[in-house]
């Protein structure tokens, strides 16, 4: 609830944030002047009429009309809700969030966090000290991992024993409780019990970097070889990537991110210094993960066994990639040898040659052409119609744009016949300004309108203050305003417009900070203009409710006065 998060926070977090960086990671902008330009992603179009304002942190497409700050970006790109694209940007610039919006939904969850976290540590610490430890250092070692790797991603070692995390940490029946809840003991008969033990420890992180789960390995040859964290209230195999969080801190830019199978994937590529890596845990990649992967990078690799098993695996895979695939993502697939994983072959042959793998991955379109393309035969008319017959429910999942058109021209190529391009539908007029004549805007809009979009008219001496009288929500938006920017002077119009908690306050003053005031002369004037209408509309209003009073000897000498001059303005001259 949008309601909850404190507007202190809000303009804190957007004086932070770069919407050009926000903005770029996603669409790639190009330099303009004083602005940033890009063909915008809300509507189709040829030449870029999306424009990106780092004075005013504010986006502004003169095409289809879309405009707004990092957070309304966010909201609308990454399909995110209010909360969810605070959190997002939160995170990327590593603000806190407040404890009202991080935990408003659903039960307090910080217990279960702290106490990973507190797990995490005493795993880590045993790595190093305990008397046992010896066995698991020499298995890390002997499966290449250097003390750095170890350390960022803060590997473990849970020791031999039924209870040891629960002496170190289950001080209490409340404690013992939330172990349980966290999946870090197990009961059996009303008995409590170490969940890992004897095992090397992966901490599994959220994009956050909190805690959530963890997997763990044995060293010999026990089953099951990897027993990770069941569900719980924090930890969801199908939403969490292991390493991501490690991915996003290790590397400012992620252009591409590889998704391996396991754990020690992960690290040994990392040992090898390939950093963009994740790991699905031991499910397939459902749609979750893949949000999740293209909110941080445009390009997503997948890489699968050369098996059938793993054919069979990256064709899920696509399926669920589909309807993702808006312009500007990229999915691939990487094959490799049968019996093989990202580990055995990073070792085997080394970084540059690996890299050079992930570089030939192939292209959704190839994999799906040519797995498609398997199933008829391509050498007679009959087998290229069903081609096109088989194709076209997959490329229709794909979202609309420049992507999917080239998807059908592929496949016209591939089936030899011709296709009429569908006319692109017309994209739909989000603003109803343009067009609209800014000179018939109200002063008290028009007044706003210019504040925002020039927050340094607030600085102005002398500026008119008679017409603070007037008790409209308008009037009262533009006090808060001043007030605000005589506060706070190096505000954006990105920080105005989002210090609002009523969406349908933002929403219109988004509406005003986009609208182009087509401003001939000096902006300064203009706004002493807006005021000074203001004090006549002012004015007039006090003097209807002198009017309103029936009798003069009713009236107080001052609204007399102001009767006497209502009258001389109406007279011409
Ligand atoms: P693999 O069995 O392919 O192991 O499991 P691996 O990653 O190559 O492990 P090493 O190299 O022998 O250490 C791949 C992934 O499947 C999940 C884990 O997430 C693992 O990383 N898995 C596997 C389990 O969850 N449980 C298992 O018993 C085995
Ligand atoms: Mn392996």
């Amino acid at each position: 609830m949008a309601g909850k998060i404190p507007p202190e926070f809000i303009d804190n977090l957007l004086s932070r944030v770069d919407v050009v960086d926000i903005v770029n990671q996603r669409v790639p902008l190009r330099r303009a002047g004083s602005e940033y330009k890009a063909c915008c992603p809300f509507h189709d179009e040829k030449t870029p009429s999306f424009t990106v304002s780092p004075n005013k942190q504010f986006y502004h497409c003169f095409g289809c009309g879309a405009h707004g700050t990092a957070l309304g970006f966010l909201m609308e790109y990454d399909r995110l809700n209010f909360p969810e694209a605070v959190e997002e940007l939160a995170t990327s610039v590593g603000l806190e969030l407040p404890t009202e919006i991080a935990f408003q939904q659903g039960p307090d969850n910080r217990p279960l966090y702290e106490l990973m976290n507190q797990a995490a540590d005493y795993f880590s610490r045993q790595l190093r000290q305990h008397p046992q430890a010896a066995m698991a250092t020499e298995y890390l070692q002997q499966r290449g991992l250097s003390g750095e790797i170890t350390r960022d991603y803060r590997i473990g070692f849970a020791p031999p024993g039924w209870n040891n995390l629960l002496q170190q940490l289950g001080d209490s029946n409340e404690k013992i409780r939330q172990l349980e809840t966290a999946g870090l003991i197990s009961s059996k008969n009303d008995k409590q019990y170490d969940r890992f033990r004897d095992r090397i420890m992966f901490p599994i992180h959220d994009a956050r970097g909190r805690v959530v789960g963890f997997g763990g390995r044995v060293m010999g040859d026990d089953t099951p070889k990897y027993l990770n964290s069941p569900e719980t209230p924090i930890f969801h195999k199908g939403r969490e990537l292991y390493g991501l969080y490690e991915a996003r801190k290790a590397l400012k830019d992620l252009p591409s991110l590889l998704v391996v199978e396991g754990y020690m994937d992960v690290v040994a590529l990392a040992q090898y210094g390939i950093r963009n890596v994740v790991a699905t845990l031991g499910t397939a990649t459902t749609a979750d993960h893949l949000e999740k992967l293209f909110r941080s990078a445009p390009e997503v690799i997948v890489c699968f066994d050369g098996d059938r098993a793993g054919k069979e695996a990256a064709w899920k895979a696509l399926e669920t990639a589909l309807p993702l695939l808006r312009d500007g993502r990229q999915a691939r697939f990487l094959f490799l040898p049968d019996g093989e994983d990202p580990d055995s072959q990073v070792r085997k042959h080394g970084k540059d040659a690996f890299l050079a793998k992930m570089d030939q991955a192939q292209p959704l379109s190839d994999f799906l052409f040519g797995k498609l393309g398997e199933q008829v035969d391509m050498s007679t008319l009959d087998g290229r119609a069903r081609l096109v017959a088989l194709a076209k429910p997959y490329i229709e999942k794909l979202p609309k744009g420049v992507f999917r058109d080239m998807m059908n021209q592929q496949l016209a190529r591939l089936s030899g016949a011709r296709m009429p391009a569908k006319p692109a539908t017309p994209a739909r007029r989000r603003s109803s300004f343009r067009g609209s004549r800014p000179a018939l805007m109200k002063p008290i809009h028009r007044a706003i309108a210019l504040l925002l979009q020039y927050p340094e008219l607030a600085s102005q001496k002398n500026l008119p203050r008679t017409w603070m009288q007037l008790e409209t929500t308008g009037t009262d938006i533009l006090k808060q305003l001043l007030e605000i920017l005589q506060q706070n002077p190096t505000y954006t119009t990105a920080v105005l417009v989002e210090h609002w908690e009523d969406d349908s306050i933002r929403h219109h003053l988004g509406k005003l900070a986009a609208i182009d005031l087509a401003i001939t002369g000096d902006q300064t004037e203009q706004f002493h203009g807006c005021l000074q209408r203001l004090e006549k509309e002012a004015r007039q209003e006090a003097g209807k409710q002198a009017r309103n009073k029936l009798r003069p000897s009713d009236m107080t000498e001052e609204e007399k006065k102001l009767l006497r001059q209502l009258y001389s303005e109406k007279k011409p001259g």
